[in-house]
């Protein structure tokens, strides 16, 4: 078989063990052909492709980002195109396509699954919130980075008697906040699920002081905001000089703790520190197994599904049910973390 296999979207720890583990499999274990799109559906559209032997993917395993790049997709774009990748994918003799990406490249998978490309998707992105999956790789990875800012933060916090707002991110979903503010042990904790209220986080802030413990650090997603009217923090306007006023949520946050406390607050900003460099063990393995069940979904002839992990077993389920909405972190979730901080 010839097997197409591109990575879309952000980049996540992890996109690299899956190249590697679809090229063993299919490989030395089908005898199949096994061709690396470059930068994404970009690649497939341009037809830029390589072949990816052992060799092209030995050594890869513990690296960051992806050896065949990526890119953003512009939805209309691709809609467009559609039809244009069925026939470059025919054209090339390709039996099967692998999109390895999160819900923008799995969205574009399932409309040239519709298309009548054969594909088999693989979930990706450090945020975890892809609907039909426990996990996905790139996380695990994601929260270590954060918690780690954060055992490092709370020292130097400590020394200088101030108020850390640690930045991570998740625009929609809260989940690597969530995990890595209770790994880190965060003294608040912020999430896009839940407005949050500046004068509880003042509070939470003075009434640590008052017991002698003259630091704070509170973990922000970087999808979170103030529920309506708690706090000025000028998004969407624009300064003299055409400027947005509003610089993340970590920062204005910061600032206006700053001004309400009268204490110093810095604002951390992780940013992009988060996915890049190695995947954690976990990560390693969870995208293995799934580079491991594509190449034999492929075989299977099982199209228009994607990998999702289940409980501890990696299943196939619809790239259309993975799709309709992102999974964000439910209340319960939420409950458990209020607890501990
Ligand atoms: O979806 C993954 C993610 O890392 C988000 O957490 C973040 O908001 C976004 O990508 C950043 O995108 P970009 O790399 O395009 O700035």
């Amino acid at each position: 078989m010839r097997i197409g296999v591109l990575t879309a979207g952000g980049d996540c720890p992890g996109l690299n063990a899956v190249i590697r583990s679809v090229v063993h499999r299919a490989v030395t274990h089908y005898g199949d052909e096994v061709i690396g799109f470059e930068d994404g559906y970009a690649g497939l559209l341009d037809g830029r492709y390589r072949p990816l032997d052992l060799n092209a993917v030995s050594g890869i395993l513990a690296r960051g980002g992806t050896i065949l790049g990526s890119s953003r997709l512009e939805r209309d774009r691709f809609a467009a195109a559609c039809d244009n990748a069925k026939a470059l994918v025919e054209k090339s003799g390709f039996d099967a396509l692998i999109p390895i990406g999160g819900e923008g490249t799995l969205t574009a998978a399932r409309m040239l699954s519709d298309a009548g490309v054969p594909v088999v998707g693989v979930p990706k992105t450090i945020d975890n919130d892809i609907s039909s999956t426990d996990r996905t790789f790139g996380f695990d990875t994601a929260v270590g980075v954060a918690t780690e800012a954060m055992d490092r933060l709370k020292t130097t916090a400590e020394s200088h008697q101030r108020v850390m707002v640690v930045e991570v991110m998740g625009r929609h979903a809260g989940w690597i906040a969530l995990e890595s503010g209770m790994a880190g042990g965060a003294h608040g904790i912020c999430l896009p699920e839940r407005p949050f209220d500046p004068a509880d986080l003042v509070k939470m802030v003075e009434e640590r002081f008052s017991r002698g413990k003259k630091f704070a650090v509170i973990c922000v997603a970087e999808g979170a905001h103030p529920a309506d009217g708690t706090m000025d923090y000028g998004k969407g306007e624009i300064d003299q000089f055409g400027h947005e006023r509003f610089q993340g949520i970590g920062t204005a946050l910061a600032y206006e703790l700053e001004r309400r406390l009268g204490k110093e607050a810095r604002p951390v900003i992780l940013g992009h520190v988060q996915r890049g460099g190695t995947p954690t063990a976990y990560d390693r393995v969870l995208a293995t197994r799934f580079g491991w069940h594509a190449v034999e979904a492929v075989h299977r002839g099982d199209f228009g599904n994607m990998t999702a992990l289940r409980g501890t077993d990696v299943k196939m389920v619809p790239l259309a049910e993975a799709i309709t909405q992102l999974k964000t972190v439910p209340a319960d979730r939420i409950r458990e973390a209020e607890s501990v901080f």
